[in-house]
């Protein structure tokens, strides 16, 4: 038998999860745990970087958010191993171990990094290491695939260069080398008020109309969707369209599993209030479900915690074996 191939993805558990989020990304996770061996993280190491950001209440409620929030979108713990990243301290280890190995030019030439140092006058020395943590967080699994957005791809570059680097160094190391796996193109949600940029975590966290939150009420969804930007036109066309219908064509699209052809009979010369009425129905199929499970989800938190924690001991396991191949291969002891 061929053993499946490992996926690995993280989300942060910081901003306000959303459609994009889901469409993108955790839907296409749920449906595809069957073919791979997948290994889903909640990154909170990551969500450290800005500390100024961090309020420890809210942040220990946002990390079993999240990790609820992928159970519910039908990630299922007997399949797919889910984990909180600073229950495994084999990320830390490994990530300092890289650390000494990345040229400081490598990560000062990230533009993850320079966008997010430019708005802020005190950065720390954890948001220049982002990358090497999160190079650690793929190698440490063997990850074969890792399923992100078109805007992490310069992070998987970089994971792979420093696999490179170490494996030169110490051959005995045998880091596998990881591919990205983008997301088709239908699949990238875009801001309802701003549809030239992708639909953001943090910006729908402050602002009204961004995004639909997968935990927002009915009426902020509605909301949101029926005042989302369109144009002057109103023949909603796949092909003939400003950047605002072509959104909530995709939307309708990816979420209906109709054809462009279907969809366009369906709308042809009804205007754009029906187009956002109809988006509208499909995105409260798809979310009602998530916030059934999820409700469900938090009124158990000893559950929730326990499949975490077995969850960790798992990861862990994998974890420590790899660390204990590159530490060998340097000349630890171990
Ligand atoms: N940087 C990723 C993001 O912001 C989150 C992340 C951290 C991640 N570690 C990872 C994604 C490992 C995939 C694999 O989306």
């Amino acid at each position: 038998m061929v053993s499946k191939q490992r996926v690995f993805s993280g989300v942060q558990p910081t901003g306000k999860l959303h459609l994009g989020n889901y469409i993108g990304a955790l839907k296409q996770w749920a449906d595809h745990q069957d073919e791979y061996d997948n290994i889903f993280c909640v990154v909170d190491l990551h969500a450290i970087t800005i500390p100024e950001a961090i309020n420890p209440k809210l942040f220990r409620a946002k990390i079993l958010e999240v990790a609820a929030l992928y159970i519910a979108c039908g990630i299922d713990p007997a399949k797919s191993t889910i984990f909180l990243q600073s229950q495994v301290p084999e990320h830390s280890e490994l990530a300092w171990v890289l650390n000494c190995l990345t040229p400081l030019g490598w990560l000062q030439r990230m533009t993850q990094f320079k966008d997010k140092a430019g708005k802020s006058d005190s950065i720390g020395t954890g948001l220049l290491d982002y990358p090497v943590l999160m190079a650690a967080d793929i190698l440490l699994y063997d990850t074969q695939k890792v399923p992100v957005g078109e805007d992490q791809k310069q992070h998987i570059e970089f994971t792979r260069d420093l696999a490179q680097r170490l494996n030169t160094m110490f051959p005995e190391a045998k880091l596998v080398m990881p591919a990205p796996m983008i997301p088709p193109a239908g699949a990238r949600v875009m801001g309802l008020d701003d549809p030239t940029v992708k639909m953001s975590k943090s910006i729908g966290e402050t602002k009204k109309g961004h995004s639909v939150g997968l935990l927002d009420t009915p009426g902020d969804i509605k909301k949101a969707i029926m005042s989302a930007q369109t144009d002057s036109d109103n023949e909603a066309r796949f092909d003939h369209c400003g950047p605002g219908v072509r959104n909530l064509l995709d939307l309708y699209l990816v979420l209906s599993g109709l054809s462009k052809h279907e969809i366009e009979e369906k709308f042809h010369g009804q205007g754009y209030g029906a187009l956002k009425k109809g988006v509208l129905e499909q995105v409260m199929a798809a979310v009602e479900p998530v916030q059934a499970r999820f409700n469900e989800l938090t009124k158990d938190q000893a559950y929730l915690e326990e499949t975490l924690r077995q969850g960790a001991d798992r990861a862990r396991g994998i974890a420590a074996s790899t660390l204990k191949r590159v530490k060998e291969a340097i000349g630890f002891v171990v």
